[in-house]
């Protein structure tokens, strides 16, 4: 099939702030598909520059001296350049280097999260001020398209709930410890020399990196502002192996999960490790993969599944926002989405009001009456047990024991193991965890 050039036919001009593992992605692309991407869609681009901070760093792609500088400035000045696409991370200096590209009136494509979650506000709304398309495909499950989708495919769905794994760091680690008994700390080293991890790590396995892609979905999902600070986050820094090992035993594997779930007129917005059934599709999915189960009320269930991280599945989402957004500057129209001012600003539920299933593992006496009493105060808080299991015999000093509950309220259950955990037969603070799917 030929494509047919509807533009203006002018090149359009782009610049990368930032050349690490994504902005060089982006450059390979750039290299080698300038050609096709112009006989596929009748764009022409061209990278005008490329600002790092240490010019002499040795780079795994080979860029003209004339197109390396340190002056982000002077790519904001340029009037040669359309689009500016950061790729530095973090929030300072990517905030105001963003907020003043909109205000030179270029385009902006990003894969910066952190800022999309935390700097929402300021950077929508100066994107709307200045009528600037913003790209933010890659900030969200790597190369899935899930941004498109959520902007495009599904406009005319309410979206009702979506979960999923979209931390590829998180889940390359859970997947390491659990089909290779590796150690945490290797493999969130391999994470890392793979080029998957942040920055700074803790954002991966605190959990931080998956609340600020929970908060770029809802956004979109729910057509709603959304207050980053709320969200209640776990990550899984703490996760033990025999956690682990226990939940495999019952039939569980254990996830980072991003959930998602319009509740009334609240939101319902949380990171935890998730137990979830062997057989669930989100346990199936291992490594550096991300998936991302949603509902919307037109087209049902849908599984978004990809690669989550990376040079060159980043660096595919950022193209797709350069294309497209070429797109719109040669053809020199473009619509808006609805400013800051014109969203509703839905409350998230606070933790204590998260209605789940739980896996809690006590340590206790092992002697006679202690998982009676520990059962009474359950009950006593409106917790039903569902299966109760002992780790280990008779003779030890203390022991692991294993409760999953059915459906019970968060604030019931910290007000339970409040009680239980003061008791000197219980040994250890009693480990939590949720149990989904
Ligand atoms: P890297 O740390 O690999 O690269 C950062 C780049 O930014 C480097 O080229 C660095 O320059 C440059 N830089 C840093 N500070 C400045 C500054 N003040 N002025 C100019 N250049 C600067 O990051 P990644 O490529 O991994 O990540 C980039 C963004 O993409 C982040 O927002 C990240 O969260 C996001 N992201 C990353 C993914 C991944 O798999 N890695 C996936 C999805 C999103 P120099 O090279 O000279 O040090
Ligand atoms: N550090 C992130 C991850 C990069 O591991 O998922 C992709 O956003």
């Amino acid at each position: 099939m030929r494509s047919v050039n509807v533009t203006t036919g002018r090149t359009v001009g782009i610049a990368l702030i930032g050349c690490g593992t994504v902005g060089t992605g982006v450059v390979r692309i750039l290299q080698s598909e300038i050609a096709a991407i112009q006989a596929k869609t009748g764009i022409r681009l061209e990278l005008k520059a490329v600002c790092v901070r240490n010019p002499r760093k040795k780079r795994a792609v080979r860029l003209p001296a004339r197109l390396l500088t340190t002056d982000p400035h002077a790519i904001l000045r340029d009037p040669s350049i359309d689009i500016v696409v950061e790729l530095i991370g973090g929030i300072a200096p990517a905030r105001d280097l963003i907020l003043e590209a909109f205000r030179h009136g270029k385009h902006v494509v990003t894969a910066n999260k952190a800022l999309l979650a935390e700097a929402a506000t300021a950077i929508y709304g100066e994107a709307a001020k200045h009528r600037r398309l913003l790209g933010i495909e890659a900030s969200v499950c790597g190369g899935i398209p899930i941004i498109r989708s959520l902007r495009e495919g599904l406009t005319s769905n309410n979206i009702s709930h979506f979960m999923g794994i979209v931390n590829g760091t998180c889940n390359y680690i859970l997947s390491a410890m659990s089909r290779q008994n590796s150690d945490f700390t290797d493999a969130l080293a391999d994470a890392q020399s793979m080029g998957y991890a942040e920055q700074d790590p803790s954002l991966d396995i605190d959990g931080i990196d998956s609340a600020h892609k929970l908060a770029v979905l809802a956004r979109l999902a729910f057509r709603s502002e959304v207050p980053f600070d709320r969200i209640p986050v776990e990550g899984i820094r703490s996760l033990s192996a025999v956690d682990m090992q226990y939940a495999s035993e019952l039939g569980y594997a254990i996830k980072l999960l991003a959930i998602g779930k319009r509740d009334g007129k609240g939101l319902d917005l949380r990171v935890h490790p998730t137990l979830l059934p062997k057989d669930h599709p989100l346990s199936n999915v291992h490594g550096v993969y991300n998936a991302v189960f949603m509902h919307g009320d037109h087209t049902g269930d849908l599984l978004f599944y990809g690669k989550g991280a990376g040079m060159l599945p980043t660096a595919s989402a950022v193209m797709s926002d350069i294309i497209a957004i070429a797109k719109a500057v040669a053809a020199q129209s473009w619509t808006m989405e609805p400013a800051p001012e014109d969203l509703p600003k839905l409350p998230v539920l606070p933790a204590d009001r998260i209605a789940s299933r739980y896996y809690l593992r006590f340590q206790v006496a092992d002697r006679p009456g202690v998982l009676g009493n520990i059962a009474r105060t359950l009950g006593q808080h409106d917790i039903s047990i569902l299966s109760v299991q002992q780790k280990g015999t008779h003779g030890g000093r203390s022991v692991p024991v294993i409760i999953l509950t059915y459906t019970a309220r968060e604030a019931d259950l910290r007000a339970a193991l409040r009680q239980i955990d003061r008791r000197p037969d219980v040994r250890q603070r009693t480990v939590v965890l949720r149990v989904d799917g």
